[in-house]
């Protein structure tokens, strides 16, 4: 990519320092670009908690960083269900109990794709409730010990933000009349997105020091679409995603790098930079206005506030 500003093969783990003495919180570290994102931070010295829903898998996955890392690597687990609010309060206060610090709070999990309209306890379409709503209720019950860090919040998001139905469908948040898995996966990122970015504007406004950073992993090799897409869809990507993706561990630099690195600005959108941004190089992406637009994300705010039943003022 022609100016890359982390130079001709974008950015890499290897431009980062150490990482000692700083902690990140990261949701959905089980397998994909959490894990791989995990093993990277860890890598570098840092501290890591993970917040995931699954007990077994936690274990398999802790297990796993420290036959790599050793028996001292830092790597803990709260767990926390995004599908469950009340999971989500749970999960926070723990983090508020036992973590002191929290230089990064990664918000990674997600759920993609599902084929049929789910709707979660709390009464949220199931994308929409896991990947934004949770998360944004996380960020509003972590944010104090994140701005008494000097941290950062970076939210993933995905190229699908911009394609489709790009608004959010206040009128019909569920997609109670017409379901479709696509739009409904598409509408839960351009809503993390959004909100990420109102963030940034509302920190600034305010006059706090909080770093709201956005990234996408581009197409990688994960297990994403495995629980929840319908078996075409699964089949289709287990078949395409050898030749246009790239591997779980390069899905997870935009993220670290959102994390930990120095010179990221803010408005901006980082992930791989080559074939529409699905893979290759990472750097600055192409952002779409949609993720911008003010109106919009000022009613998804309001909205956010109702249905997580919390009130964030800035
Ligand atoms: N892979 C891609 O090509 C691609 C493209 C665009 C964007 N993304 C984004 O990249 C991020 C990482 O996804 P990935 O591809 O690495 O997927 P992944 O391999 O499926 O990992 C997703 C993680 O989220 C966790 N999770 C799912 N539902 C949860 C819940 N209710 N509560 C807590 N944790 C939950 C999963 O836990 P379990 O192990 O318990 O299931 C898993 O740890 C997501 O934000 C996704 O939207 C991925």
């Amino acid at each position: 990519m022609k100016n890359n500003k982390f130079g001709p093969t974008g950015w890499t783990p290897e431009q980062l320092g150490s990482l000692a003495g700083k902690t990140y919180v990261i949701t959905g570290a089980t397998a994909g670009a959490g894990f791989e994102a995990t093993r990277i931070l860890l890598s570098k010295g840092a501290r890591v908690v993970m917040l995931n829903r699954n007990a077994e898998k936690s274990a398999a996955a802790i297990n796993a960083l420290k036959q790599e890392y050793g028996s001292d690597a830092a790597v803990t687990f709260i767990r926390m269900d995004l599908a469950v609010l009340e999971s989500v309060r749970e999960a926070a206060a723990e983090a508020l109990e036992t973590v002191a610090r929290i230089d990064g709070l990664i918000c990674n999990a997600a759920i993609a794709q599902v084929a049929k309209q789910e709707i979660t306890v709390d009464g949220f379409e199931s994308q929409l409730g896991v990947n934004h709503f949770a998360h944004f209720l996380l960020c509003r019950l972590l944010f104090q010990r994140i701005e008494e860090s000097k941290g950062r919040i970076v939210v993933v998001g995905s190229n699908a933000y911009k394609m489709g139905l790009k608004k959010i469908q206040f009128d019909d948040l569920n997609f109670d009349k017409k379901y479709s898995a696509w739009n409904a996966y598409a509408q839960s990122k351009l809503a993390q997105m959004m909100f990420a970015y109102e963030l940034q504007r509302r920190i600034q406004a305010s006059g706090k020091q909080v770093v709201v950073q956005v990234c996408h992993p581009g197409a990688s090799r994960t297990n994403l679409l495995q629980d929840t897409a319908s078996a075409f869809n699964k089949v289709l990507w287990s078949v395409l995603s050898r030749f246009i993706a790239q591997s779980a561990e390069r899905g997870s630099w935009p993220e670290v790098m959102c994390a930990a690195d120095e010179r990221v600005e803010s408005q901006s959108l980082y992930g791989p930079t080559k074939r529409a941004d699905t893979v290759g190089p990472v750097g600055k992406c192409q952002l779409d206005e949609v993720a911008l637009d003010r109106d919009m994300a000022a009613q998804l705010w309001t909205v956010s506030e109702e249905k997580t039943s919390t009130s964030w003022e800035l």
